[in-house]
């Protein structure tokens, strides 16, 4: 069996619906996408009225028109059970980045959806492989890596797990790059590409801070001056510090089965 590339008007399922799978969300039904969306805490439905917030603003703006916003907000639909994603081409979680609800996820996941159905993790720095780890069909899901904001940031990376297939991540590039994203394929190493290198950013700011070298405002100021879009204490409240603190804790746990036991990474 070969996995399908993703048409035009498959439909999608998005899980979690916070930050990142309301983006998603959005971009996906903005291009045409029906949309089911599912959140463990009811908040789906809120989500939609947000992206519904957001893509008026942009008929305001003359980004979009009154007619694409419309029928952009009727393709997202809220559901409330798994099951739901059962005639899903591709289902991308963005749920809370803790492994083992991942690996839940995608076990139960694997159960109602079709045997062609291509399963995504939006995770930051866990890795593709470990999620995979438990289901049927591991060759099945690939990392798909959004950054916050989805609709406005151009990179998207598709990360291989050790058993990822190659078409797998053909259709996923296909898609995100006819959304108009740049795609980088990246392998699932600790962080993959810019989590990584993006890691000392903060944590030498954080040290900064703690040394009382400078106040978050001179140092994101500073680093604005020298041509970063935005400082390194304006980005962490932008990503949110408990996510930002679940990704450091994930790589540096990473890097070290990886220093400690080679074998235990990817
Ligand atoms: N925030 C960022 O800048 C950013 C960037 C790239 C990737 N990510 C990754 O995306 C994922 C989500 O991050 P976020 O910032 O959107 O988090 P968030 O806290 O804004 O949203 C997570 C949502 O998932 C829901 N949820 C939690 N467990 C669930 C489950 N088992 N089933 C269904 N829904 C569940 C929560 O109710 C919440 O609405 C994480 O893996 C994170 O590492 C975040």
């Amino acid at each position: 069996m070969r996995f399908p590339s993703i048409e035009k008007t498959a439909v999608i399922g998005v899980i979690g619906a916070g930050t990142m799978g309301a983006g998603i969300a959005q971009l996906a039904a903005v291009h045409g996408h029906p949309v089911l969306l599912l959140d463990a805490a009811e908040g789906a439905a809120a989500a939609i009225a947000r992206i519904a917030k957001m893509l008026a603003a942009l008929v305001e703006k003359g980004r979009i028109s009154e007619a694409d916003c419309c029928a952009a907000i009727a393709r997202l639909q809220p559901v409330d059970k798994l099951d739901a994603m059962a005639g899903t081409a591709l289902v991308i979680e963005a749920i809370v980045e803790n492994l083992q609800i991942k690996q839940q996820l995608m076990q139960s996941l694997e159960q109602v959806v079709k045997p062609d159905t291509i399963l995504a993790t939006n995770t930051s720095s866990i890795s593709v492989t470990a999620i995979a780890n438990g289901m049927q069909h591991p060759e099945r899901l690939a990392g798909m890596h959004f950054f916050n904001p989805v609709p406005l940031m151009k990179l998207v990376e598709v990360i291989a797990g050790t058993e990822t297939r190659t078409d797998v991540l053909e259709s996923l590039a296909a898609l995100v790059e006819r959304w108009g994203k740049t795609v980088v394929h990246a392998a699932s190493t600790p962080g993959f590409i810019v989590n990584r290198i993006a890691r000392p950013y903060y944590a030498e700011a954080l040290q900064l801070l703690q040394e009382q070298a400078g106040t978050p405002a001179q140092l994101d100021r500073a680093m604005r001056s020298i041509g970063f879009r935005l400082g390194p204490c304006e980005l962490m409240d932008l990503i949110g510090h408990d996510v930002n603190y679940a990704v450091t804790a994930s790589v540096f746990e990473a890097k070290e089965a990886l220093i400690y036991s080679p074998k235990a990474f990817p």
